[in-house]
């Protein structure tokens, strides 16, 4: 079934397939659509977990990027995620990067996108997310905009902080997307220390001020050496991050070259990544050895990859290409088989 469906969204421009999507399941999450949507993706039950402190009603969400402004959170929680993830929004509405800016790696079932954090701004967002229902866990994922000097970048990060706090389940600090110029440089050194530092004291002081605690996520890119990954998990643990996602898209064309749209620049995703992704969650595990829990996410289309991401030691796992290649289904298949 959902092969005629990818025959159909194929034919389109992947980001108008995209926003044609998103307004579908704006109104597919609508009486009587959700009620049918609902019973035909009915997801097992009893699959629950906690992590970071929060109760997941399954392990299996939906990876920032395909609900930038929060539009369709309900169409999504159809298809069974236990929680979305939305964003990445930044403090003010932007364009971001010209179009065309998606590819589709088809006999590779892989994207690259150079989206540039294409979004409303966190009022809108906000809005969406207040509205939405949805008994999973949303999380808002938070960015710079490109106008803001990295030199700045921290005061953008926080500003979404302060403003999302209240209607999150947890937080994610986007430092790892190749498409805003100089962003994934807050990986590194004193940059992430000292955003780390600032975020941190911010959230104990909004945990005071709304007497709830909000998590922390952070997260990061493949491209990471091992050396720079040691680095890295000791600056999330020293700073008390509460998450961490890994990974983003990779900027390596190594296992695509010669097909057609691996030139195009931008982050890649989908099955070229999933390996990658996964040697990444092993390491960080290895770092961490379980103090900072661990979000996987990178090219999972199916029961086994998903499985070796958990072995690897992510906790909780996330998706989207996949659901582009392999349509809502997989989220059904996944909760079914991931403890
Ligand atoms: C079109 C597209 C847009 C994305 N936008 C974002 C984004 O705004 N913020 C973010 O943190 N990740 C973004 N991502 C990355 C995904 O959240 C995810 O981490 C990555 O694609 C790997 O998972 P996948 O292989 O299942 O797609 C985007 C991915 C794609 C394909």
């Amino acid at each position: 079934m959902y092969s005629l469906i990818r025959k159909g969204i194929f034919s389109l421009d992947p980001e108008n397939a995209h926003d044609l999507t998103i307004k579908l399941l704006h109104l597919a999450a609508r009486p009587p659509f959700n009620n049918i949507l609902k019973a035909l993706l009915a997801c097992p039950q009893g699959m629950e977990k906690t992590v970071m402190g929060i109760k997941f009603k399954n392990p299996i969400g939906l990876a920032a990027g395909a609900d930038k402004n929060a539009e369709a959170i309900e169409g999504f929680a159809a298809m069974g995620f236990g929680f979305i993830e939305v964003g990445t929004v930044t403090p003010k509405a932007q364009e971001g990067n010209p179009k065309p800016r998606q590819f589709r790696l088809i006999e590779a079932e892989g994207i690259i996108n150079r989206n540039g954090f294409n979004n409303r701004g966190i009022d809108y967002l906000l809005e969406n997310v207040k509205k939405a229902r949805f008994d999973g866990v949303i999380g808002i994922n938070i960015g710079k905009n490109k106008t803001t000097p990295l030199e700045y970048g921290k005061d953008d990060y926080i500003f979404c902080l302060n403003k999302a706090y209240n209607y999150a389940g947890y937080i994610t600090l986007n430092i790892s997307s190749p498409n805003t110029p100089g962003l994934r440089q807050l990986q590194y050194g004193d940059a992430l220390e000292d955003l780390l530092k600032s975020v941190k004291a911010r959230q104990q002081i909004l945990a005071r001020q709304y007497n709830k605690y909000v998590p922390l996520a952070v997260k990061i890119a493949p491209d990471l050496s091992r050396e720079e990954l040691v680095i890295v998990a000791d600056t999330l643990r020293r700073n008390s991050i509460d998450g961490v996602i890994a990974t983003n898209t990779t900027i390596a064309r190594d296992n695509v070259a010669g097909l057609k749209n691996a030139e195009q620049s931008g982050g890649l995703s989908g099955k070229p990544l999933q390996q990658k992704s996964t040697e990444i969650i092993r390491c960080l595990q290895e770092e961490l050895k379980g103090e900072i829990p661990i979000i996987g996410s990178g090219g999972i289309d199916g029961v086994q990859n998903a499985r070796e991401k958990i072995a690897a030691g992510a906790q909780l796992l996330q998706l989207y290409s996949g659901l582009i290649y392999h349509g809502p289904a997989l989220v059904k298949q996944l909760v079914g088989s991931i403890k």
